[in-house]
Order: structure tokens, then sequence, then C-alpha cells
């Protein structure tokens, strides 16, 4: 086999393919299992910062009620007497760490900056390897600038890192004013990586009942052209590291992710579509792939298809269908 390992935040990881934070990642057997078949990482299913707020607040009103304690001790707390959502996740990155040997990243999903930082020195306390912040503020508010929407980002990313010494990666999205100007400066803050991007919850809705219901909530393979557009253009220009998500599907997503600059690749929808032995069939196309092409290592093609190495830079900075549209 070809010497798969790479570099993600300083995690040495025995190959790219790191399982995102989903609902395939919160029992310890499919963990275990994605272990085995070949994982180099796996993403804890996200705790939110609601939760955590809830569970501080309830606590800090109990106590204020009986008179011994102040909001500002709150870093004291010990949250993990606490029997809630928050305590069992703490316990269960423990339980994680205890049973598993691959780099595990712990994820708490975002909006703000305030009220749960603490929290993620707690996190760091369970031995976990490292922390995914997912950061959505939706910029829905027409009074909201995009100053004021993305300050937010670099305000976790400032508070979470002061607090914490285990790298840190913030998942994104890409509505953005300024997408790579904004990607770069977050990439010079203390954070260590970048998930681009995630895949949002989309609504939609039944035009005879009126009734809401979720847009597909898997990926599909043609989903993969937004982040590896993206990646291209910034993987020479971040000063972080990058992890390619949405879309990934199988190895060949695996090579052009890393062809185009990523230091590792997060999958979620292919294993809920092909099951958990997708693992093994994609680093086993990886495997295939580098051999045909005459690679050892990933470190011998990745960047190659990057918008500073491509014989053709334009392919990534072209929008519009001009061709098609005179020759369709
Ligand atoms: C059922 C489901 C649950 C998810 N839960 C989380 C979550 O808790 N935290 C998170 O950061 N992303 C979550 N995601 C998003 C995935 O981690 C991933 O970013 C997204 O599905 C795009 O990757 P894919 O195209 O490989 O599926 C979830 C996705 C799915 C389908």
């Amino acid at each position: 086999m070809s010497d798969l390992s790479t570099n993600y935040m300083g995690l040495n990881l025995r190959n790219p393919l790191i399982i995102s934070s989903s609902g395939l990642t919160e029992k310890i057997d499919d963990i275990k299992e994605f272990e085995a078949r070949g994982a180099g990482a796996v993403v804890i299913k996200s705790i939110f910062e609601e939760e955590i707020i809830a569970k501080t607040q309830k606590n800090i009103n109990q106590m204020n009620a009986s008179g011994f304690i102040y909001p500002e001790t709150m870093e004291y707390f010990d949250y993990d007497s606490m029997e809630d959502p928050v305590s069992d996740y703490l316990q269960f990155l423990r339980k994680v760490k205890e049973e598993t040997s691959i780099p595990i990243i712990a994820s708490i999903n975002c909006v703000t900056a305030e009220g749960w930082i603490d929290f993620a020195k707690r996190i760091e306390d369970t031995g976990i390897d490292a922390l995914e912040l997912n950061v959505f503020p939706l910029p829905s508010d027409p009074n909201r600038t995009a100053e004021q929407n993305d300050k937010v980002y670099f305000d976790i990313a400032e508070k979470v890192t002061s607090v914490v010494k285990i790298p840190v990666a913030m998942k994104v999205g890409y509505y953005h004013s300024a997408l790579s100007n904004f990607l770069v400066k977050l990439s010079k803050t203390p954070i260590k990586g970048l998930v681009l991007f995630n895949r949002f919850y989309n609504p939609d809705f039944d035009i005879n009942t009126l009734e809401f219901k979720p847009n597909s909530v898997f990926s599909s393979p043609n989903e993969i052209s937004t982040s590896l557009r993206w990646v291209a253009i910034l993987s020479g220009k971040l000063e972080s590291d990058i992890a390619a998500s949405t879309g990934v599907h199988d190895g060949i997503g695996m090579v052009k992710q890393l062809l185009a600059g990523a230091n590792a690749v997060q999958a979620c929808s292919t294993f809920y579509r092909n099951g958990n032995e997708q693992v093994t069939f994609m680093l086993k196309q990886l495997d295939e792939w580098m051999k045909e092409n005459g690679y050892n290592t990933i470190n011998d093609f990745r960047g190659k298809m990057s918008i500073d190495e491509t014989y053709n830079p334009s392919a990534y900075e072209r929008v519009q269908f001009m061709k098609y549209f005179h020759d369709l």
C-alpha cells in the first residue's frame, strides 16, 4: 500500500479520510467500526452552544436563587457532575479516547462568542485531540453588516484559542460577501484548520399542505464542485490547513480534493448511503490511483491542481457558461 499519511492541524493521520460530525459519530461502536475500517480520524457529533448555555444558565439560576454563586464564577463549574447532555458529551469523549487510537476531534455548533467558551477547556481536559467549531450565524438580518457578521467568527476564534492548547478548526459556510478575503484573514488567527464547507439544512415545503420539510438531508457527488473550486483557489493562500467537505462520496472525490490542495477530506453522506464499509473502498481507490499514477506519498501530488499550480487557473475563475450558451 502507498503511504497515505497526512498532517492535518499538527495531527498525524494515517490517511486523509476524516469521518464528518453527524449521527454516525455519536455511538462508540460506530466510531470503533470506522477506525477498524481504516478512517484517518473522526469528528464527534456536535454539541450545540444552546445546550451548553441552557445547562449552565439553569445551574447559575438555581445557585443564584440560593445566593452563593455569581455568573463570573461560571468557569469553575463542575460540568462533569451535571446530569445532562453536556456532562454526557464530556464522558462520551473520554470513553472514545480510551477505546480508540486514531485522532478524535470534538465539535461544538455555535453562533456566538458568548456564554459557552470556557466549556472548550472542559473538552480539552477529556484528552481529545482537537476541537472543530461549526460556526454559522445566518446572515439574514438586513441591519447587520458583513463586518458585524464576520466579527462573530473572529471573536470565537480568538476566545476559544485563548482557553485551549489543542488545535482548533472552524467549519464554515460560503455565504460571505468577500469569501477569499474573509477566509485568508480567519486563517491568520490562531485556528489551525478550516473545514470548507459545511452543508446546511435547507428548507423546502409542500405546495399543497404548506408543510415544511427538509431539502435533501444527504449530499450528492456533484455537490463536490463548490468546495473543490474554493479549496483550489485558497489552498496556496491560507495559513491554516484545509479539510475539504461536502460531496466527497468516493476515492475519486478524495483524490480531487487532495489535488486541489486539501490536507484532509471529510465525508458523511456517502456512509449513510453506502454503509461504513465505504471507508475501506474509498481508501482502496485512493491507493490504486496513487499507484497507477506513480505517487508514493500524498505530498507527491497534493495541490497539483490548485489555482497556483495548474496549467489552467482560469478554470476556477470562470463562472458563466458563455461557451455553452453559444453552443446549445
Ligand atoms: C444526518 C446529519 C447530521 C449532521 N450533524 C452534524 C453535526 O452535528 N455537526 C456538524 O458540524 N455537521 C453535521 N452534519 C454535516 C456533515 O458533517 C457534513 O458537513 C455534511 O453532511 C456535508 O458532507 P457530505 O457531503 O460528506 O455529507 C450532519 C450531516 C448529516 C447528514
